[in-house]
């Protein structure tokens, strides 16, 4: 069987092989077949993941048995969630039996808690739980986990039951999610700062995705798109996008790239609230925001670029000094939160933004490479 597979936008790598998973299946069923000598017990089932595993386990099950099914969910894509969205009870009732529950994976613990919850409730008599799988780095719980096939790492895991939003159950090996080695950069820089040049060399340089929200808007704008008309509703006021709107354009363009190396975050994120969006857009991706490079420009060399360019380039904004010394201090105000934010997480690089643009370039490069 392959090594490398992917399921929907992701990769995954082949982790333990189906002898191995044999080994551990065989593990737990031996077990089993001492502990239960001589009971009836009934297998709860947690569906969907499980049910492999528990095919197989009953089949090496020697004793009297009866099966019973549960479900609940916890998973959405690859990222994990408090919530335990669906419950289908286990029947007949369970009152007064030998329960053993069968887990595909147990991870945070969550479900664990959910089902001991109801176990409870219904007054089994006993119960263990049964896990192919478990993460005890990434469980939090303090029930015991009586039979474990094999302990792995905290990574998102798939095959033998195990699921990536609905594909890989069918896979007879269990395969991982494969690290990302993607660079994702967020470029800042004042207006006249010259982030569009070092832009386009970067992107050429490293062979990654530019995404311009501005050019984003522009595009959507002209080929009346969905998305376009939604947003000529709050520029025909005069009113600025919600990040709702903004964030949606971006998701796009981002899976839309699903093969890039990695991308250049050109006027966004703009809010804590888009960055906070980028980073579960990425994360679920399995990769991060890897840096925020800013140009550095004084402010009066600033100033005495955007004039000069007003004169050839014929932009209205760049002609009058009044409107230029604004346009920088709206870029302040503005940014100074996202610096915070990638400043905190120690992601904020700043580079200084005067000299050539091969000078500039080398700086960038710099730190680009050290990521
Ligand atoms: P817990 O509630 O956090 O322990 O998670 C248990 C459930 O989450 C499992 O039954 C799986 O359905 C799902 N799950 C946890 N980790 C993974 C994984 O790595 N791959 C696929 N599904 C997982
Ligand atoms: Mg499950």
């Amino acid at each position: 069987m392959k090594n490398t597979i992917t399921l929907h936008d992701l990769s995954f790598e082949k982790f333990i092989t189906k002898t191995n998973v044999q080994h551990a299946v065989n593990g737990v069923a031996v077990r089993l077949n001492e502990d239960y000598r001589g009971k009836c017990p009934v297998f709860l089932t947690v569906l969907n993941g499980a049910f492999l595993f528990s095919s197989e386990l009953i089949k090496k099950f020697d004793h009297d048995c009866e099966l019973s099914f549960i479900k609940v969910a916890s998973y959405e894509g690859t990222q994990q969630s408090d919530e335990i969205h669906t419950v289908m009870g286990a029947e007949p009732s369970l009152k007064g039996r030998d329960v053993i529950v069968v887990e595909d994976i147990v991870d945070s613990g969550n479900t664990v808690e959910t089902i001991i919850k109801i176990l409870k409730d219904e007054e089994v008599a006993s119960f263990t739980i049964a896990t192919l799988l478990y993460k005890p780095e990434a469980y939090k719980k303090p029930y015991k986990i009586d039979y474990i096939g094999l302990e792995v790492p905290n990574d998102f895991v798939v095959g033998y039951g195990l699921d990536y939003n609905g594909l890989g159950r069918n896979l007879t090996s269990i395969y991982k999610l494969k690290k990302s080695t993607m660079t994702n950069l967020v470029l800042f820089g004042p207006p006249g700062a010259g982030k569009g040049t070092q832009a386009e060399v970067l992107k050429e340089k490293y062979n990654l995705v530019h995404i311009s929200t501005g050019d984003l808007f522009r595009y959507h704008n002209k080929n009346n798109t969905e998305l376009g008309k939604i947003a000529a509703t709050y520029s025909d006021k005069g009113l600025l996008a919600p990040d709702d709107l903004t964030n949606k354009m971006l998701a796009e363009e981002v899976s839309r790239n699903s093969d890039a190396n990695g991308f250049i975050f050109d006027g966004y994120p703009r809010t804590e609230d888009q960055a906070d969006f980028l980073s579960k857009l990425l994360k679920e991706k399995n990769t991060s925001v890897n840096a925020m490079v800013a140009l550095e420009v004084d402010d009066e060399v600033l100033v005495k670029r955007l004039l000069e360019r007003g004169k050839t380039s014929g932009r209205p904004d760049d002609a009058d000094e009044e409107v230029v010394r604004n346009r920088i201090k709206v870029y302040y105000a503005e940014t100074a939160i996202l610096k915070d934010y990638y400043e905190k997480q120690n992601k904020y690089h700043g580079v200084d933004g005067v000299g050539t643009v091969s000078e500039i370039t080398d700086r960038l490069s710099k730190v680009i490479d050290t990521l």
